[in-house]
């Protein structure tokens, strides 16, 4: 399989995740409970490697959801269901959502909404990409790693009907390959 042509390398994300990490350790210096809710599954790899580098007590919690219909078609309602919810009570707790990208961003509008009603004491998002020009929804995003332009991207967490999900960089998927 020929490479992929990357968009942003592991050097540039691992760099971006440490300087994300830096803002998280400041931010959260005097938490009693930080918990980083993982968004399953395109969040694994980002989650991973900045936890690994967070100094402040955390835990770690995974969600899953899922988008009804072809997202690409027509009919795409931007509806979201919960698949899998985390496992502990997360009232009086600084929650951090954790995911790969904010697209049409109705999956983070739908996951603050759900995570909001168990009374954490702070709920914000870190996102590894954040698709603007593809954003359909009010989202505020308080960790962001990079804007990206609206192109097809894998690796990283990100899939292609599964494939191209463990790459360490992430990669423009040419209209070819899908
Ligand atoms: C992706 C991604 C986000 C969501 C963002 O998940 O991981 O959770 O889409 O899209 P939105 O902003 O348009 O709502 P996906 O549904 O592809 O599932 P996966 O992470 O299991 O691959």
């Amino acid at each position: 399989m020929a490479d992929l042509p990357t968009l942003i390398g592991e050097t540039d994300i691992q760099q971006r995740v440490g300087e994300l990490a830096d803002e998280i350790n400041e931010a959260y210096a005097d938490t009693d409970l930080l918990v980083l809710v993982g968004v399953l599954k395109g969040s694994f790899m980002f989650l991973s490697d900045l936890a690994k580098r967070l100094r402040v007590p955390h835990r770690v919690e995974f969600i899953a959801v899922s988008s009804y219909g072809d997202r690409e078609s027509e009919e795409h309602t931007g509806a979201v269901r919960l698949i899998m919810d985390v496992r502990h009570d997360l009232a009086g707790a600084d929650v951090l959502i954790v995911e790969d990208i904010v697209d049409t961003g109705h999956t983070i509008v739908y996951l603050k909404e759900l995570l909001q009603a168990r009374h954490p004491k702070s709920l914000r998002l870190c996102t590894l990409l954040h698709k603007p020009d593809r954003t359909e929804a009010d989202v505020e995003i308080e960790y962001l790693g990079f804007t990206i332009p609206d192109v097809w991207v894998v690796g990283f967490g990100l899939d292609y009907a599964e494939r191209h999900r463990t790459l360490p960089y992430v990669a423009e998927l040419p209209p070819d390959q899908r």
